[in-house]
């Protein structure tokens, strides 16, 4: 095996592989690791924990710190990376001059807001009111671009970490943070006043693009990815039913319009088969038993390929 460990955060120089960077541990970390598990990707870890090798794909794994993960795509040092739209769009804000990230493709986790939250027992009850206070906060550029959208102008301090405790330490009148579960805003007695941004993890690359070679190995897992999302959101689900009630079925199964039907032996009823496109409720499940349905099955569905 070469030797991997010559400083892996310098540009790529290409050799057929590409990096794809990733959170290395935090709230992203996990589902990260798990996507690119569901893309056929293996890894060799590497005792520092920072550079993980591809295994049987020229793909290899930078595990970093995720706010690092846009310098790194704008730097060549990585081709792809995982992280989450508040970041990106942070970092673009920043450095508008730079040709920038593409979002290629957002990853239905990682849920999270960016909110303006002042003292609970403050006597600010918009985000109007904030016009000429002080905000620390550790997206300055996307707070500012937001908060002008709302005609307020305020003096925003940037802070690397515990942005919760500026109010208390009485560095600022109000932050201006991610907030997922909203714990760290309730153990600091914050009320939240508004959410000026949503954001999810997302798969990003770079806009200057890459060479041909890289590009087909990065068009070959965006379509794996593709199938991978599909999957994730899909539902195959079996169900007998008397023959007269195919098309109320049919209408009933969410995102369906030709299901496969099958004879079943020695009876009248038939059974149906279906990939639903859309989410399966219990719901739905209650309507199709309403128009005769039995024996419901729904079931995962773990790869497509359209
Ligand atoms: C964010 C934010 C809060 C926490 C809020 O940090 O800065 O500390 O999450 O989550 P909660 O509403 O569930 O309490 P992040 O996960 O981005 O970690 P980092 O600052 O270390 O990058
Ligand atoms: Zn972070």
């Amino acid at each position: 095996m070469k030797n991997h460990n010559t400083n892996r955060l310098t540009p790529n120089q290409g050799n057929g592989r590409i990096r794809v960077a990733i959170q290395k541990s935090g709230r992203l970390s996990e589902r990260s690791q798990e996507v690119l598990k569901n893309l056929g990707l293996r890894f060799a870890r590497s005792k520092d924990k920072l550079f993980w090798y591809g295994q049987d794909f020229p793909v290899d794994l930078l595990l970093v710190r995720d706010d690092d993960i846009p310098r790194l795509l704008l730097d060549g040092v990585c081709e792809l990376g995982i992280v989450g739209e508040n970041i990106a769009n942070e970092v673009m804000l920043d450095r508008e001059s730079e040709s920038g990230l593409v979002q290629l493709q957002k990853l239905g986790f990682g849920h999270c807001r960016l909110s303006i939250a002042v003292p609970e027992d403050s006597g600010i009850t918009s985000v109007a009111d904030l016009d000429g206070l002080r905000i620390a906060t550790s997206y300055p550029a996307l707070t500012r671009s937001l908060l002008e959208k709302r005609g307020v102008s305020a003096s925003l301090s940037e802070l690397s970490g515990a942005v919760e405790i500026a109010p208390s330490m009485g560095t600022a009148d109000a932050i201006s943070d991610l907030v997922s579960t909203g714990t760290t805003l309730r153990a600091n007695h914050l009320k939240e006043l508004e959410v000026l941004y949503q954001s999810e993890a997302a798969l990003y690359g770079r806009a200057s693009g890459v060479n041909e070679e890289m590009q087909a190995l990065v068009d070959l897992l965006l379509s794996r990815l593709n199938g991978v999302m599909q999957a994730m959101a899909s539902k195959y689900v079996m169900l007998h039913a008397p023959r007269d009630a195919l098309e109320k079925i049919t209408e009933l199964l969410p995102g369906v319009e030709h299901p496969s039907v099958m004879p079943l032996e020695g009876s009248d009823r038939i059974a149906v088969h279906a990939v639903c496109g859309e989410k399966v409720f219990w719901e739905h499940l209650e309507a199709l038993k309403a128009v005769g349905a039995s024996a419901i099955l729904v079931l995962p569905v773990e790869k497509m390929l359209a």
